[in-house]
């Protein structure tokens, strides 16, 4: 199969259900190859590495933008990330990135663990409660989905009862992350982006109106204090905090417990020995990333992996594909926890990595060990389904049965004695 086929695979709803084949098919070609005149796609760990932390490749700036999409500017979908942080160079980058960086400091994320908590046991015992009688429940629905918007809303200052508006809103945005869109799907993306833009809209007027304690607030004052952020990049943000704080983590905790239910003696071993969490969550983020790739250009000639990438090329990086590169991480189709702790791509690298990467460890950390020991029954029901999207590769439904749950007051209980535990 040469590159231009195994692109179009990687493309078609086949490669998005599975891209994991296609990418080793690339990589018979190479860590970096050329997949078309000014086209470059990245498979290696240490390519994609040094790809992303190099000064002179750089996200897609409006001249490109004008170049692929010359209407970009009539779509509010496309406008929007444009005008976020996600997909901005510097200096206007580093500029939005400090504002909201503020939130996101390691003694911010530890003072979350307790909100974090509590919210995973209200839902566990919601879920027990809904499949108490044996009726399977949809695991994203019920915990994947709920748990990381009620954590990014409390931290945006988002009020508990508008929580559910946001799936499908979000949903429907992030399909222009993908690398091919059609215009229905344009379209769609839009509608999404104009609700979430209106939500957000009221929102920076209440916050004006009535200041509160939450990242929201900030940057409304930030905004309002001078020229450090525009009224479109303070909607544009907004909306990337929002829809980046929960779609990814909700693909994490769906990914990561299919993964868990296929390989139960690991999940045993986890239910049994909590303290190992960060590393099943590092390991769960390199098997099945939630963000499978990301997309960049180059304002020079760079030579990399052996391949010269020339001046305005569009480069494709597979941080899927760089998570099972077998030079980091021997025999990489296999989960297994205790392997070298050596970081996945996951999160990205460089200027744009993930400002949200420790809430979301922390909110993974939290809730998977949680899970396993108050539903030790946890089984699958049925065949679950997968959204038909590459970048953000997750779950639309994955059911399960509870089983007999433990109660909430064991949470905390020393490893190894938990009822219900083997
Ligand atoms: C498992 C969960 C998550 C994964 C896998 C993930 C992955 C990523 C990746 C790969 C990037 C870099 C994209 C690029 O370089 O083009 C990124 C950026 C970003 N993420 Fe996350 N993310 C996760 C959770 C979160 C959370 C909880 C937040 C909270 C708000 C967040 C906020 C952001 C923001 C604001 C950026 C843009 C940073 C910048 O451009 O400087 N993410 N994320």
């Amino acid at each position: 199969m040469d590159v231009a086929e195994a692109l179009a695979v990687l493309m078609s709803p086949q490669g998005r259900v599975d891209p994991y084949p296609v990418y080793e098919r690339l990589r018979g070609h190479g860590p970096v190859v050329q997949a078309g005149p000014n086209m470059y796609v990245v498979t290696g760990y240490a390519e994609a590495d040094e790809l992303l932390r190099d000064a002179r490749v750089q996200v897609l700036d409006d001249h490109l933008r004008d170049d692929l999409l010359p209407a970009w500017r009539d779509s509010p979908a496309v406008s929007s990330i444009a005008r976020s942080m996600l997909r901005t160079n510097p200096p206007d980058h580093s500029r939005m990135r400090r504002l909201a960086a503020g939130a996101f400091t390691p003694r911010r994320i530890a003072a979350m663990r307790d909100v974090v908590t509590a919210q995973a046991d209200e839902l566990v015992d919601m879920m027990a409660a809904a499949g108490r009688d044996g009726t399977p429940v949809d695991f994203m629905a019920e915990f994947a989905y709920p748990l990381p918007v009620g954590v990014i809303c409390a931290l945006l200052g988002v009020p508990t009862a508008d929580r559910p508006l946001f799936r499908r809103w979000a949903a429907d945005l992030t399909g222009i992350l993908e690398p091919e869109i059609t215009p229905a799907e344009l379209a769609v993306a839009d509608a999404g982006a104009t609700e979430l833009r209106g939500y957000f809209t009221e929102l920076v007027a209440a916050r004006r109106r009535r200041p509160a304690d939450d990242l929201t607030t900030a940057l409304v004052q930030a905004h309002d204090a001078g020229d450090r952020l525009s009224g479109e990049e303070l909607l544009a943000n907004l909306v990337i905090l929002l829809v980046a704080g929960f779609e990814t983590t909700t693909n994490l905790l769906g990914n990561g417990l299919a993964v868990l239910l296929a390989h139960p003696g690991a999940a045993d071993v986890l239910r049994r020995h909590p303290e190992h969490a960060p590393a099943y969550v590092d390991e769960l983020l390199r098997f099945d990333s939630p963000v499978q790739l990301t997309t960049r250009t180059s304002s020079e000639t760079v030579r990399v992996g052996g391949a010269e990438l020339v001046a305005g090329s569009w480069i494709l990086l597979l941080l899927g594909a760089a998570n099972r590169d077998p030079r980091r991480y021997p025999t990489p189709e296999r989960f297994d926890p205790w392997r070298a702790q050596l970081a996945p791509l996951s999160f990205g690298a460089g200027p744009h990595y993930c400002l949200g990467a420790g809430l979301a460890r922390l909110e993974a950390q939290v809730a998977v060990p949680l899970l396993l020991r108050r539903l030790p029954g946890l089984a699958p029901a049925g065949t679950p389904r997968r959204r038909s999207r590459l970048t953000l590769r997750g779950y639309d439904s994955l059911p399960v049965t509870v089983g007999e749950p433990a109660p909430a007051a064991d949470h905390g209980a020393p490893a190894g004695t938990a009822p219900g535990t083997p």
